[in-house]
């Protein structure tokens, strides 16, 4: 009822004349509810009539409870979608142990990642974006965590220009594969690339019985290269000969174009996605794009293009949307893990789990 007013109210309706009386044909309305009324959809008929668009901020007072998470035109565009959920409810895991983390990744998949209660993401090419303090880093160490805790051994390579948490992790569980300087970083990437090609060479003959494959149908294992402070990476790349930064964007380039079917996935950490700082090409090629904090509007439409709606919340740490394909096609809500427990800890106890030594180092 309260959302037909508010209908009535934005005046979205058909005037009518009904035996001389004015009156308003409202549209047709569908409200469902799915897991014991935390979630909902309501579904607003769109017709050409009303001329104008019916938007989020015009519902939000008959919702009461509800937030609109996610608002876009249905495929044949009868209707407004409007994804609702109940504000009340907390979508952040909180885990007090590593044991507690380690029973809950139980129920997701080896090559797939959680973030919060509702999010559950296949590994691939991963864009985090946000500002100073809003908790990109942290939400790294929860995907981290559950890379080594995952039955299958994920490959992990770091690189850290800032010399900053990341590496010191890095050191603990994969210390040959971790970098800070720009140059070790470049050889990293390098050598993270080499691996990949004996992959493609491999995979490659395998595919011959089997098409459209790709590594974990034949047993092959992931390889995840984690890049925090991307920016300040590529500022010094750019500040090199053109040799040098053509051979840093191929490299960058390559895995995210052929990652995908090989298993070498790469996670760009940042704190705005602008073209200078990550070619849109690239940009283009993550399939899954986080923004975390309360962002500008101008890294929402760098990360999502133009045109979206972003669902309005006072976002905490480690609170954001993202948008993945098939799953997010227009930004939803996400909420990293609050990691309530010795975070360096639970990294020394995984020490030495995830990496082979380099081969190239100590020769
Ligand atoms: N999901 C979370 N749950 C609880 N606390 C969090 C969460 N995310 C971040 N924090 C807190 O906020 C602090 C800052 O987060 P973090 O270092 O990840 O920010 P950042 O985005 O990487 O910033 P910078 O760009 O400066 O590196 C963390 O040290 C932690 O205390
Ligand atoms: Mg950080």
């Amino acid at each position: 009822m309260s959302v037909r007013r508010a209908l009535l109210d934005a005046a979205y309706y058909v005037p009518r004349q009904f035996f001389g009386t004015a009156v308003a044909q409202l549209p047709k309305i569908k409200l469902t509810f799915t897991d014991n009324y935390q979630r909902g959809m309501l579904l607003v008929e769109n017709r050409v009539k009303y001329a104008q668009r019916l938007d989020t901020a015009q519902l939000s007072s008959a919702l009461r409870r509800y937030v609109v998470e996610r608002s876009y035109l249905s495929d044949d565009e009868n209707y407004y979608c409007f994804e609702l959920f109940d504000s009340r409810l907390e979508r952040r895991l909180e885990f007090r142990s590593l044991d507690e983390l380690l029973s809950y990744n139980a129920q997701v998949g080896d090559l797939e990642l959680f973030i919060d209660k509702f999010t559950v993401i296949p590994l691939h090419h991963t864009l985090i974006v946000g500002q100073t303090g809003s908790g990109k880093t942290y939400g790294v160490y929860s995907f981290l965590l559950q890379m080594l805790i995952k039955p299958v051994q994920y490959q992990l390579y770091l690189a850290d220009p800032k010399g900053s948490s990341l590496s010191i992790l890095g050191d603990m569980i994969a210390p040959d594969c971790t970098a800070e300087d720009v140059d070790d970083i470049v050889a990293l990437l390098r050598e993270f690339n080499d691996v990949m090609d004996k992959r493609k060479a491999d995979l490659k003959a395998k595919l011959a019985t089997k098409l459209e494959a790709s590594y974990s149908d034949f047993g092959f294992n992931p390889y995840v290269f984690i890049f925090d402070e991307y920016a300040s990476f590529q500022s010094v790349v750019q500040a090199m000969d053109k040799k040098h930064r053509d051979e840093v964007n191929k490299l960058i380039s390559q895995i995210v174009l052929q990652g995908r079917q090989l298993g070498f996935f790469l996670f760009i950490v940042m704190q705005k996605s602008d073209s200078t700082s990550l070619p849109t090409m690239i940009r283009d090629n993550l399939p899954l794009k986080i923004v975390l904090g309360n962002a500008e509007q101008q890294t929402y439409v760098t990360a999502f293009g133009t045109g979206v709606e972003i669902p309005s919340r006072d976002f905490r740490k480690g609170e954001g949307v993202y948008t993945f394909p098939g799953i997010a096609n227009t930004p939803k809500l996400c909420a990293f893990s609050y990691l309530n427990f010795d975070i360096n800890a639970a990294f020394r106890a995984k020490r030495g789990l995830c990496n082979n030594p380099r081969s190239s180092k100590g020769a």
